[in-house]
């Protein structure tokens, strides 16, 4: 295990987070991924309990909508026999003014065993770490990173092509503002691939091979030869002013086609960690071409992922 991922809260307890991928050694994440591999077979059994964590509680906190991760860190708990408690901030003490760390040391009084949250402001996750006396996992922060995220994506590439090292992987849109990509690049390159990231100049980081990536502002250029394609969503949230002409003119030269499609090998998975926007960023059709695209097998393997993630944390200190 990585000494990072055991931090010493303000309190002194220590706990082990998963707040980022540098959280995890290469051992880690081979670890993480063999298990969920365990939970994606027993989750296709009627009977998917596997209690290994009764007694324990959970806390969903996310001050972001989330359909895929949140209810899938609630199944992976459920599934766990922990007691998961999804706290719906629209509705919570937030709105009337309750800071983060307020409401922080409120869910710590009540002896959780675990948070996963989800924040708009980068480093959101690792402050709540430093708070509470329970181990946190990062279900997004900003546009900083989405550690499970990254995992259930290594974890899909695995189940299809039997290996990461080796494949060229193609990162498409807005790389600027995703915490998906950033968490990418770290464990693909961690695992061995040669990772390329294609996006516009308005939505490409500055200084992209410090990522360690190899950078394109050309989609048929960038898609040449490509194992392994993950469409990105525009993460309009988070931007302040225009960063794209128009929507039409983004898929144009941005959204993924059969044509543009052609330039990566016959056998390229297409991956996009959700939601999609049909017809900005990929075409409909190819979403929905089972023969190419593995969307829905990501969501299947957010829950083993997450179902591994939460015993690495909270049961396995082998
Ligand atoms: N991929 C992902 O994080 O999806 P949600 O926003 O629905 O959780």
């Amino acid at each position: 295990m990585n000494v990072h991922s055991t931090h010493t809260a303000a309190n002194g307890s220590t706990h082990r987070h998963l707040l980022g991928i540098e959280d995890l050694s290469r051992e880690d994440v081979f670890r993480i991924l063999d298990r969920a591999m365990f939970y994606i077979e027993n989750n296709r059994h009627q009977d998917k309990k596997h209690p290994i964590l009764k007694g324990r509680t959970i806390i969903n906190l996310f001050y972001e909508n989330s359909t895929r991760t949140r209810t899938s860190f609630e199944l992976a708990g459920k599934r766990l026999g922990a007691d998961v408690i999804n706290m719906t901030v629209a509705s919570s003490s937030v709105k009337k003014g309750e800071t983060l760390i307020d409401t922080a040391m409120t869910i710590n009084a009540m002896h959780p065993d675990c948070i996963a949250m989800r924040h708009p402001e980068s480093g959101a996750c690792h402050l709540l770490a430093q708070k509470v006396n329970c181990s946190v996992i990062n279900g997004g922060d900003g546009m900083h990173e989405h550690p499970t995220q990254a995992l259930l994506d290594a974890l899909t590439i695995m189940q299809h092509k039997g290996k990461i090292e080796g494949l060229q992987v193609a990162i498409c849109g807005d790389i600027l503002h995703s915490r998906v990509a950033r968490s990418n690049i770290k464990l693909l390159n961690m695992l061995g691939a040669k990772v390329r990231i294609i996006a516009p100049p308005t939505l490409m980081p500055s200084c992209p091979e410090s990522f360690g990536v190899e950078p394109f502002h050309d989609m048929r250029k960038g898609l040449k030869g490509c194992d392994i394609i993950i469409m990105l969503r525009l993460q309009l949230e988070r931007m302040e002013g225009n960063f794209i002409p128009s929507v039409r003119e983004y898929f144009h030269f941005w959204g993924l086609n059969e044509e543009k499609l052609s330039y990566a090998k016959p056998d390229a998975l297409i991956m996009h960690p959700g939601p999609i926007n049909r017809g900005v960023e990929i075409d409909s059709k190819l979403a929905d071409d089972l023969n190419r695209s593995v969307i829905l097998q990501q969501v299947e393997m957010g829950v083993a992922v997450r179902q591994a993630a939460l015993e690495f944390l909270l049961h396995d200190h082998g």
